[in-house]
């Protein structure tokens, strides 16, 4: 990094960026500023991390190696954990963890001591972004005092918005360039330099009238997926009654152009989103006397989802005279969605959980997944072999990984229990589906 200069309340082309928190949103971030040819300080509380990204090694899957690499030689971009230095930056994007309390609500602990350690270091001019998701008015009500406590005035010697991460992990088709960014700000200067700075690196910026409204805008995103994928999922248990496919239903739909979007049944939802951010506004509603039925049916429907597709499974080997009890299950996936590597909230996890509860020896095959931890219990993805699969009394499809020849799994798998219509193409008696 450059030694420190004058602070300029200017978002420009030559703006330093300090990235906190470089994990599946944070690197992503980070590294579009710097192939955008800004100086980008990566900061992260774990030195593991740091050391890594200072390699030019990804852990993020969607981060490749090589352009990390590059960009670290060119100078563009270094990571510390010396969080004093973010003193030598114009602006700050907050990027950490937003997670939930065993009870399921908000867990605000990283952006609270985040925006401590951002006041401690605050300088005339900096912008600070919060990136996490969160409720409507965390930006103003919790960081505003907190960075206040700096002696800097926001809007006058500092700059403060709001900006949702809406990166899609494992997505081919969508990145941080042509995925639209929300940005609000304390006050119009805020949301402009928010927009300014976002310009350098998304093709497209929709500057809002307030942080309230970003904050609002992101997690109704998350809350309308989860309230679509529980209508779909609440259809399939209808279906499976009325022998009717729902995999065919929701292809057909599909067909019309116009007023559909197809969402699709699985065995849960994960992810650091749409599992926890509907929450966050639910807990928020609260405080305004106001119930958020949808959200509570919806986590009500898709929560049930595991116990549901375990009771389908103990079904599917009782009429072939089989117990569950002592019987081998090989789960397919464990990631909470389709060629990543991110366990969080997966409801494989919570599937495998309930299998061994129930007395099935079960084992997991995930290409992206080696190991995970399960009731205090390690378990290693095993290797996906024609005996592994023959060896089966059951094999769940829990996430549907496009590296999985279904084919071929259909074909040496006794039973086969797909939560994922992976196989709907397929025509076999031993698959059963959701
Ligand atoms: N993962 C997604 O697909 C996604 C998508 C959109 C929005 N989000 C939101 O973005 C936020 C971050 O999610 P994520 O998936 O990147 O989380 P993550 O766990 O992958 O990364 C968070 C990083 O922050 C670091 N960190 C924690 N406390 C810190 C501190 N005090 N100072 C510096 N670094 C700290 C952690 O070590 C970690 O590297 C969350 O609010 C999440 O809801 C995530």
């Amino acid at each position: 990094m450059r030694k420190a200069r004058p602070r300029q309340p200017k978002i420009t082309d030559k703006t330093r960026v300090g990235i906190i928190g470089l994990g599946y949103v944070g690197l992503p971030l980070a590294l579009a500023f710097a192939k955008a040819g800004l100086e980008v300080l990566g900061v992260d509380i774990q030195q593991r991390r740091v050391d890594r990204v200072n390699k030019g090694q990804s852990y993020i899957a969607d981060v490749d190696s090589k352009v990390l690499t590059e960009t670290v030689r060119e100078g563009l971009l270094e990571a510390t954990t010396d969080q004093s230095r973010l003193k030598e930056v114009d602006a700050i994007c907050i990027c950490v963890p937003t997670p939930l309390t065993k009870t399921k609500d908000p867990e605000l602990s990283y952006v609270i001591s985040e925006s401590e350690v951002v006041s401690r270091y605050l300088q005339k001019g900096q912008l600070v972004v919060l990136e996490s998701t969160t409720y409507p008015g965390t930006t103003r009500e919790v960081m505003l005092p907190i960075l206040e406590r700096s002696g800097l005035k926001a809007g006058r010697d500092f700059y403060l918005a709001f900006s949702p991460e809406r990166i899609d992990p494992g997505s081919k088709n969508y990145n941080v360039r042509n995925t639209p960014k929300v940005v609000g700000g304390i006050d119009l200067k805020s949301t402009e330099l928010a927009t300014l700075l976002y310009s350098q690196i998304v093709e497209k910026v929709v500057p809002v009238s307030s942080p309230e409204v970003a904050e609002m805008t992101k997690v109704f995103e998350n809350v309308f997926r989860n309230v679509n994928i529980a209508l779909v999922n609440e259809l399939t248990l209808l279906c499976e009654k009325m022998k009717i496919s729902v995999w065919e239903v929701i292809d057909a739909a599909a067909t019309k152009p116009f007023g559909y979007m197809p969402f699709y049944p699985g065995p849960g939802i994960g992810g650091h989103c749409i599992p926890l951010d509907p929450y966050y506004l639910a807990n928020k509603a609260r405080e305004f006397d106001f119930h958020t039925r949808f959200i509570e049916l919806a986590a009500d429907i898709n929560e049930h989802m595991p116990y549901y597709v375990v009771s389908r499974i103990l079904d599917a080997m009782n009429s072939r005279g089989k117990s569950l009890h002592g019987a081998r299950v090989l789960v397919l996936g464990v990631a909470y969605k389709r060629d990543v590597e991110d366990v969080r909230e997966s409801p494989s996890l919570k599937l495998i959980e309930l299998l061994s509860e129930k007395g099935a020896n079960v084992s997991y095959n995930d290409p992206y997944v080696e190991s995970v931890r399960i009731s205090q219990k390690n378990l290693r993805s095993v290797e996906l072999t024609d005996e592994e699969l023959a060896s089966a009394d059951c094999v769940a499809i829990a996430t549907d990984h496009s590296c999985y020849d279904f084919r071929n799994i259909a074909q040496k798998a006794n039973l086969v229990f797909d939560t994922r219509g992976a196989t709907r193409k397929l025509r076999n008696k031993n698959i059963v589906r959701l």
